[in-house]
């Protein structure tokens, strides 16, 4: 079994997913005491998908992140380099249109979407820089970014009592139901050296997005970035 390191070289994060794959949606289930299911719903919301655009879902995974927009109609595609995650998910919903590609190089041409989403990918990626500049990249002038990633509680009390959940209980529970409990240690060391919501937003920025703007959701477990191509 393996476990990625914090600079997150791409072949090992890709076998990491590979490795948790089979069981990676009821963990998440599990291990977010089911708010995944609310962060889900926020996502589609803040990308507001009109029925015919198209909608580009990176680190897709097993496609848990496209379905709400599949399932309301829009012409999502779910993509993803862990080819066990997108095989799980294939099985699940072969009417997705999985698509292997990697975010720093994505296998799309110029404006050919119109909106990008990234949800718990983004953390993962070694060069986020190059990775936000591809979404620019594939995205039509006006094109909408959302990305939904782990942030930081706002409350410090409350902060203090999540950064006890992450780096003790966290690992505990996934030792019982995840097929590959080291990985969830990755995701807590991750998630403490991630920016802030504020520092996430400059980088955001920094690769060629305007009016960028966050909203926390849970307290600021998960923060929501959403932001615009300039025409
Ligand atoms: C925590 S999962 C999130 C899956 C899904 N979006 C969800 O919300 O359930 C993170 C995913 O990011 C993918 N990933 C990480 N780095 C990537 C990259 N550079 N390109 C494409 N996918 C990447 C992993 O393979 C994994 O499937």
């Amino acid at each position: 079994m393996s476990r990625a390191s914090l600079d997150k070289q791409p072949r090992d994060v890709a076998a990491m997913f590979d490795d948790v794959a089979e069981r990676y949606d009821v963990t998440n289930d599990v291990l977010s005491l089911g708010q995944d299911r609310l962060w889900r719903r926020a996502v589609l919301k803040a990308v507001d998908a009109k029925p015919g655009e198209r909608v580009l879902d990176i680190a897709a995974g097993t496609g848990t992140s496209s379905e709400p927009f599949a399932d309301t109609g829009v012409h999502v595609v779910p993509a993803d380099f862990s080819l066990g995650m997108l095989r799980v998910g294939k099985e699940r919903r072969d009417d997705l249109g999985f698509t292997a590609a990697d975010a720093m190089r994505l296998p799309f041409a110029d404006a050919s979407f119109d909106a990008v989403t990234m949800s718990f990918g983004l953390r993962n990626v070694a060069d986020i820089d190059a990775a936000l500049r591809e979404f620019a990249r594939v995205s039509k002038p006006g094109g909408r970014l959302v990305v939904c990633e782990f942030s930081q509680p706002v409350n410090g009390a409350f902060r203090k009592v999540y950064s006890e959940y992450l780096m003790e209980a966290l690992p505990r529970v996934a030792r019982k139901v995840s097929s590959n409990p080291e990985s969830y240690v990755y995701l807590a060391e991750s998630i403490q050296a991630w920016p802030d919501q504020r520092a996430l937003a400059t980088r955001v920025a920094a690769a060629g997005w305007g009016s960028v703007e966050w909203r926390n959701l849970s307290g600021g477990i998960v923060a929501l970035h959403r932001a615009v191509k300039s025409a």
